[in-house]
């Protein structure tokens, strides 16, 4: 594992969209795989500054997200196809029909999982996954469980994910209590693995990820498995780890 520290927010944005524009240039025909929440927002920001300076071509990505609200349509603007839109797709020029989020809105919660890990297979694999962590050790929206999920799956959200997730609704009772997730299995398919965890409220939970067991209790714990992974902190998030 490489482990990049950066000293503030801004340096850790810029530090996680190099790692991404060099992907891309790499690769223009690449697959992204793409995460929400707070944390990655100044690296979407930076992405689009770069697209902006002429840096980098989106026209040929392919992008799979982690995950979506069970219920929530494209609309509503907690869904994570909304977020995409608002931080990423609508302000580069990326072909909006290679962009790929779960359906929250499909009936059968079963076949769209279904639909959604063949999808991913058919376009070839991630080539590099973004995830962040929740306070619970959780990548995507696989929760602390007995098992490690292999394929994509709707969820109970766990009520400390509620807690956490509150802040961007009204209220806890408004965050929905179902999600669609890749598994961890299909998480550790893809070829490289960017984990992004900025603050000291994630400190614990990453030196427990990266230094503990390596037990579905903590679903990120399985990264320590993982051949190609690059964690990128800033210096509070990353402050329990021995060099630090
Ligand atoms: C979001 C996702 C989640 C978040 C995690 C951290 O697509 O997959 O696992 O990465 O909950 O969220 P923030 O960045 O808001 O701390």
């Amino acid at each position: 594992m490489r482990i990049i520290k950066a000293k503030d927010y801004d340096e850790f944005s810029k530090k996680a969209a190099s790692i991404l524009a060099a992907q891309i240039a790499l690769k223009p025909d690449c697959v992204l795989g793409l995460a929400t929440g707070s944390t990655p927002i100044g690296t979407y920001d930076q992405l689009v500054e770069r697209y902006e300076r002429g840096e980098i071509d989106f026209s040929q990505v392919t992008t799979v997200n982690l995950d979506e609200y069970r219920g929530l349509g494209k609309e509503n603007d907690q869904s994570y196809y909304y977020f995409m839109n608002k931080y990423l797709f609508d302000r580069v020029n990326i072909d909006k029909q290679r962009t790929h989020l779960p359906d929250g809105m499909a009936p059968d919660s079963e076949k769209e999982s279904e639909r959604y890990e063949k999808l991913i297979e058919e376009i070839g694999g991630v080539d590099i996954q973004v995830c962040g962590i929740g306070n619970n050790g959780h990548i995507g929206f696989c929760e602390p469980s007995s098992i490690f999920e292999k394929v994509t799956l709707c969820v109970d959200l766990a009520e400390a994910t509620i807690e956490a997730n509150k802040r961007f609704f009204e209220s806890a009772d408004d965050v929905p209590r179902q999600a669609y997730t890749m598994g961890v299995g299909t998480i550790m398919k893809g070829k490289k693995i960017m984990l992004l965890a900025y603050g000291e409220g994630k400190a614990d939970i990453l030196a427990k990820a990266f230094l503990g067991d390596i037990t579905p209790e903590v679903p990120a714990s399985i990264l320590q498995l993982h051949p190609d992974v690059i964690l990128v902190g800033d210096e509070a998030a990353l402050s329990k780890f021995p060099d630090s």
